[in-house]
């Protein structure tokens, strides 16, 4: 692939997690490294999201209308899904090409457009319309993205077939022929070392999304965003760029493995819908109040700080990073603190 020398220093991993959300502090994004003028500005800019993340009107599969978000409906606080194939513009226009579209596309809005009026019914033009991103990201942070849709970012009809119902937008979809002609006894061989200590050995330890799903569910009802996360990392939880160096095929693979509903299932039958709820209080105690105090517990004069407050995402990733905290990763064979006790840490320091 040839391309200027910023396209090659760029980093595709940090571009699809712009691409999923620019300002997630895994992708390093802050005020003082991006373009834009203040605080107020990020802020209207976050609380106002979908308007301004590639994936709401892209997709996670860069399918727009003909991809897994066929079927998301505008609503006053997300806009319409792009009808263009970005997966194709991808392959077929050069990096300067895809940069200079991304950078200031021909019909483009302002950041400082105000999108409280937004409705999908009567009010839609503006919102809709790509934002200007050279008022908001780098040079170098657009160059990212464009090496994730050239290089890193997967053909998504290599990994599954998707079926369109009806004609018009928004309209249903389904997913067939999971992982194509990936062999299932590969994936689960990369299932067992990447994933499992996390997930279980069956996928259904973690409850994702709000619990409504296992792995195995995840990626059979939403292929088109597992995809990417499993590639890219989800961000703002432990769950890092797993698979970012892993080949197409691997994750054919693995997809494959998870056409199995008995070894992968819906649910978790022996742990029912709701398993015991943990004791924060009596977590902390267990695990933190060796070093910390936080929530009224804990020694009068720890010896690192008091932690109240901390939210589970500080708190996983001062697990990930803290040389005295490594002991507490969740992958660790001794399994020293579960992410669902993180999460009931985090409600107690939260005082909740
Ligand atoms: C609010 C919806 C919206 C968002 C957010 C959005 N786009 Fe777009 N994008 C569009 C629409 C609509 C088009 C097609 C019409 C056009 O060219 O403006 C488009 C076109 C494009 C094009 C082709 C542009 C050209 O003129 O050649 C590229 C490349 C692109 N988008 C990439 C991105 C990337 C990367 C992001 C995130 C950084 C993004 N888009 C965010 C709506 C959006
Ligand atoms: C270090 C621990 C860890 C590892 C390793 C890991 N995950 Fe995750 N995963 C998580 C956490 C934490 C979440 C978020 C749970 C939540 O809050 O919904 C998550 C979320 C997910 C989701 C749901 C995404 C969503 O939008 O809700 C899927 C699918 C998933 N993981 C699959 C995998 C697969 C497949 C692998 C192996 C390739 C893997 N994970 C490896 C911890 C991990
Ligand atoms: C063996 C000692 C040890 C244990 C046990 C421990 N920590 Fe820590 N923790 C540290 C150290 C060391 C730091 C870094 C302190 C510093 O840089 O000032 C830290 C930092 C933190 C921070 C960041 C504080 C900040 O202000 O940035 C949080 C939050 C935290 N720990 C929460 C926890 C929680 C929750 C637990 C229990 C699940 C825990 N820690 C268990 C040693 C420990």
């Amino acid at each position: 692939m040839s391309g200027g020398l910023a396209y090659q220093m760029a980093d595709g991993t940090t571009g699809g997690q712009l691409y999923a959300m620019f300002w997630a502090s895994e992708t390093g994004f802050t005020l003082s490294n991006s373009n834009l003028d203040n605080q107020a500005q990020l802020e209207t800019i976050v609380a106002k999201g979908d308007f301004f993340r590639c994936v709401q009107c892209h997709g996670w599969d860069r399918l727009g209308r003909q991809g897994g978000y066929s079927n998301r409906a505008p609503t006053s606080a997300r806009p319409r899904v792009a009808d263009v194939d970005l997966a194709k513009m991808s392959e077929t226009l050069s990096p300067q090409a895809l940069f200079d579209g991304i950078k200031r596309g021909a019909n483009y809005r302002s950041v400082i457009e105000n999108l409280d009026a937004y409705n999908p019914d009567n009010n839609f033009v503006l919102g809709d319309k790509m934002p200007n991103y050279s008022e908001i990201l780098t040079d170098a942070q657009i160059w990212n993205i464009v090496k994730f849709l050239k290089e890193d970012a997967l053909d998504t009809t290599a990994l599954y077939d998707i079926v369109l119902l009806g004609s018009e937008y928004p309209r249903s979809r389904g997913f067939l022929n999971m992982g194509i002609d990936g062999s299932p006894v590969a994936g689960e061989r990369l299932y067992e070392e990447k994933c499992s200590a996390c997930h279980g050995p069956d996928g259904t330890t973690l409850r994702l999304d709000d619990g409504l799903y296992t792995v195995g569910g995840y990626i059979r009802s939403k292929p088109y965003e597992a995809q990417h996360i499993i590639k890219f990392g989800h961000l703002g939880s432990i769950m890092g760029p797993v698979l970012k160096d892993s080949s197409l095929s691997d994750i054919q693979d693995l997809f494959a493995t998870m056409r199995d509903a008995n070894k992968f299932p819906d649910t978790k039958p022996d742990i029912g819908p709701d398993p015991e709820p943990i004791d924060g209080a009596m977590a902390f105690l267990r695990h933190c109040s060796g070093c910390h105090s936080g929530g009224g517990e804990g020694p009068s004069n720890p010896r690192y700080g008091d932690v109240t407050g901390a939210s589970a995402s500080l708190i996983n990733t001062m697990i990930q990073t803290e040389p005295n905290m490594r002991h507490l990763k969740p992958d660790d064979p001794a399994q020293a603190v579960s992410l669902a006790e993180v999460d009931a840490i985090a409600a107690f320091l939260a005082g909740n």
